[in-house]
């Protein structure tokens, strides 16, 4: 694998699975109490210029289980804050630190980091991109479903960092993907053209829920109204009206079809409250897994750097 974890599309579908693979046996050895390989030590800083529970307590504990130590910088209480350039910042935490995660707005502020670190850099969300979540979504598809190419994947809501991103790890793995969205909110081209690019499995984009939700295996849903957005949640609480996870939905996808939600859900928006608590095992599995995912990604880029 390359340097930095910045996005999916910088992936092979060979090199998701690897991560996968590391993450489930991190998992395994985490659940039975055996010491993982992996030099002690290291320090990874945080950047937070946006919120995060998941995130935050999933990277700082992983980082802790692999025997090292993790950072937080919010942009309001560090320098970033006030001005100074992400191209120093990458320079000066290089020195300190053994890798950075970042979440921010733009992804350019990410590849920006990466340009002039010279230890990875790991996406921790972004407005195009939230990889890390993905990883850990796919993690618990093939725990629930034993496989990963050949499932419908369906993506019902919004086309932000999160459609963007099941498309391309789902589609890279071999999966099918519909996504359901208002005509005004469609994935980033980037994403559409690479879906259109490949030849394994098929892409399809509708406004109908229930059509885009017919034979899922499963259904995947996401906020309204991103982290940035907050001043057009009014407008989306209209836009987005049907755009929800709810037994309807369900009753069109195939049997044991299971629900996907990265979190911080809003019952009675873009899921209901039923459907919700009927799928909770899932979705805190889910959550559980971006430990594993991202200890993983740390394992594989750190461990990298050494040779
Ligand atoms: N799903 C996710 O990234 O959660 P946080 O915003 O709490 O980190
Ligand atoms: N799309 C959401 C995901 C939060 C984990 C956001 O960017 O706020």
């Amino acid at each position: 694998m390359r340097k930095d974890l910045l996005k999916l599309l910088d992936l092979t579908g060979e090199e998701i699975i690897e991560i996968l693979d590391v993450a489930d046996k991190l998992k395994a050895e985490q659940k039975a109490g055996i010491k993982h390989d992996f030099p002690q030590g290291k320090t990874l800083a945080m950047i937070f210029e946006k919120n995060s529970t998941r995130t935050r307590v999933s990277f700082e504990t992983g980082i802790y289980q692999l025997g090292g130590h993790g950072i937080f910088l919010s942009s309001s209480e560090s320098q970033l804050g006030r001005g100074e350039p992400i191209a120093d910042t990458a320079r000066v935490l290089s020195r300190y630190c053994d890798c950075i995660m970042i979440r921010t707005f733009g992804q350019d502020r990410v590849e920006e980091l990466a340009k002039y670190a010279t230890i990875p850099v790991i996406n921790g969300l972004t407005d195009l991109a939230h990889p890390c979540q993905v990883l850990a979504d796919l993690q618990t598809i093939r725990e629930h479903k034993g496989k990963l190419a050949g499932l419908k994947a369906c993506y019902i809501g919004d086309g932000n960092n999160m459609a963007n991103s099941i498309i391309v790890g789902c589609m890279k793995v071999g999966m099918d993907v519909a996504i359901a969205c208002p005509k005004a909110y469609a994935p980033d081209k980037m994403i559409l053209d690479f879906a259109e690019t490949v030849t394994d499995c098929t892409f399809t984009m509708t406004e109908d829920v229930i059509e885009a939700a017919k034979g899922a295996d499963v259904i995947f849903t996401d906020v309204w109204s991103s982290m940035g957005m907050e001043s057009e949640k009014k407008q989306r609480e209209q836009d987005f009206a049907g755009y929800q996870i709810n037994a309807e939905v369900m009753a069109a996808a195939n049997e044991g079809c299971m629900v996907m939600h990265c979190l911080p859900a809003h019952r009675g928006e873009e899921i209901t409250a039923d459907v919700f608590e009927a799928h909770a095992d899932e979705i805190f599995d889910e959550a559980e897994n971006r430990l594993h995912a991202q200890k993983a990604v740390m394992y594989i880029l750190m461990k990298n750097m050494e040779k």
